[in-house]
């Protein structure tokens, strides 16, 4: 898909190679108050009133969501205009823009249409910019496009024909507005590996297969990649991660993907995602029902990987880490036992009290080697808790910190980027709940608020940088019909380097 920007500033006269250049649509907003803004307006004046006629008509209300195909328009280049609803004209803000674009792009997924001018970027939308506007437009349209085929042994071929995209923008938006695709496009590309890897079997995308995906993107953007196997992570006793391992087969990974963007001697944020490849609890094993959707386990270490491909498209000038543990997590006759307790890299002994809370066994150990990185910041990204789901339910990914100015960041760049998280408590109060007979602590807290101690746990090996946790059970994908991985918190992640680089 190619997307540009072209300057036309309808009102002032500059809108003729936008009325008479060829195209097979464009794209334009009605209000429900029936007002026709910028392009809408250009055009009603050039086809002598058609589209006044037809809002008369009540053909078009302007209804939120709603869109008209007008075909075989005369007295413009482009061989159709399709009418989009925005609803009302005071309340046009971020969610009835990000419905307007979907509508539109539903629409014309469905037809012939190959190239597209969309001019609803230029319509002016409650405390966000044009470059917000475009960026967001290009990301609805590459999620309705996106498609998963590699498993299907003669997979349909996309029904699409849209190709090209030319976004019309206000000239003095016009320099920020081709950042913003630029890095829309990237922040897409980045989206569809983390929703690949996510929608991969376990028996496909195993740490290896990781490993190698890190491998692929080091070779393909120039970074820096070293992988860990068993041997190196026994020397660095890591015994945590181990303990998650030890009933599976399949070799565990600890990948390290440096990008360096920014100056040598820059400290790095560092990414940290949970690769479980699959999560079937091990000896504490999960009930059968939905089981298959544990091979979602590792969108954690997904996301990393495609913010990581984001940044290095975008050539972000930062430096950034991102740190895999990898494994999968089996019953096996050799597997770790409820009340096992295993020694962590950062020497804190715990009790395996349950051993599907096996997610912060891996991070611990990988938050306990972040350090060596002396970062500026460290986000660790994890499918971590059911109870997540429960609390938040599929909208918000959940965020915990101490650090007030990092997690507002956090939820600056979830806000700009459309992909929410809500902040939970992390108070000392909680740590209670980990306490331990026989061990330093024990990987569980109970019942009660049991998102927030599993993020406790993680705090207790995060001493050395500021530091916050990202549960993103409830976003990384979703079940039912549209059984899929989102690509989420690419967006966030992605944003939230973008803000730090200062680009
Ligand atoms: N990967 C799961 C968390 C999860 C569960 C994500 C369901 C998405 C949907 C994690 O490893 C896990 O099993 N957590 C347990 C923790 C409990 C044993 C304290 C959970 O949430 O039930
Ligand atoms: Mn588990
Ligand atoms: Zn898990």
């Amino acid at each position: 898909m190619d997307f540009s920007i072209k300057a036309c500033d309808w009102s002032k006269g500059g809108e003729g190679p936008f009325l008479t250049g060829k195209s097979d649509c464009i794209v334009v907003g009605v209000f429900e108050a029936q007002t026709l803004s910028g392009a809408a307006f250009a055009i009603d004046a050039a086809t002598g009133g058609l589209i006044s006629r037809i809002v008369k008509a009540g053909d078009m209300d302007g209804k939120a969501g709603s869109t008209l195909f007008l075909p075989e328009v005369s007295g413009i280049g482009a061989s159709r205009v399709l009418l989009v609803g925005l609803g009302k004209q005071d309340a046009f803000g971020q969610k009835a823009y990000g419905d307007a674009a979907k509508a539109a792009w539903r629409a014309i997924l469905g037809t012939k249409i190959a190239q597209v001018t969309f001019a609803l970027a230029q319509l002016p939308i409650k405390d966000r910019s044009a470059d917000w506007a475009v960026r967001t437009a290009i990301l609805a349209l590459r999620e309705l496009t996106y498609r998963f085929t590699q498993m299907k042994s003669k997979p349909e071929p996309a029904p699409r024909a849209l190709r090209r995209v030319v976004f019309s923008v206000d000239a003095g938006d016009e320099k920020a507005v081709k950042l913003a695709a630029k890095q829309g496009a990237a922040i897409a590309n980045g989206m569809d590996l983390t929703r690949d890897l996510g929608n991969l079997p376990g028996n496909v995308c195993t740490p290896t297969y990781l490993a190698n995906t890190a491998k692929k993107l080091a070779r393909d953007w120039k970074l820096k990649v070293e992988v860990l196997g068993d041997r190196q992570i026994e020397a660095l006793k890591m015994g945590a991660f181990l303990a998650v391992t030890k009933g599976s087969v399949e070799p565990p990974q600890f990948i390290v993907l440096q990008y360096q963007g920014g100056a040598a001697k820059a400290a790095p944020v560092v990414l940290v995602g949970k690769g479980i490849t699959f999560d079937t609890g091990g000896i504490s094993l999960k009930p059968g029902e939905g089981m298959d959707e544990m091979k979602y386990d590792m969108c954690g270490a997904g996301s990393v990987l495609g913010t990581i491909r984001a940044i290095a498209e975008m050539g972000l000038k930062l430096n950034v880490v991102g740190i895999i543990p990898t494994c999968e997590n089996m019953p096996a006759g050799n597997a770790t036992k409820p009340g096992d307790i295993v020694t962590s890299m950062a020497g804190l002994t715990i009790e395996v009290l349950n051993t599907d809370a096996e997610g912060r066994l891996i991070l611990c150990d990988a938050l306990t080697y972040a350090a060596r990185f002396k970062p500026a910041a460290v986000v660790d990204i994890a499918t971590l808790t059911g109870a997540c789901i429960i609390a938040l339910g599929h909208h918000n990914s959940g965020l915990f910190s101490k650090d007030d100015a990092l997690a507002g960041e956090l939820l600056d760049a979830s806000r700009e980027a459309g992909d929410p998280a809500w902040r939970l408590p992390l108070d000392d109060e909680y740590q209670d709940q980990l306490k331990s007979n026989f061990a330093d602590l024990a990987n569980i807290g109970g019942r009660p608020a049991g998102s927030v101690t599993a993020a406790c746990f993680l705090s207790r090996f995060t001493d050395a940088y500021p530091w916050a946790h990202l549960d993103i059970a409830g976003t990384a994908w979703k079940s039912g019909a549209a059984k899929g991985a989102t690509g989420r918190p690419v967006p966030l992640l992605t944003q939230f380097l973008i803000d730090r680089a200062g680009q």
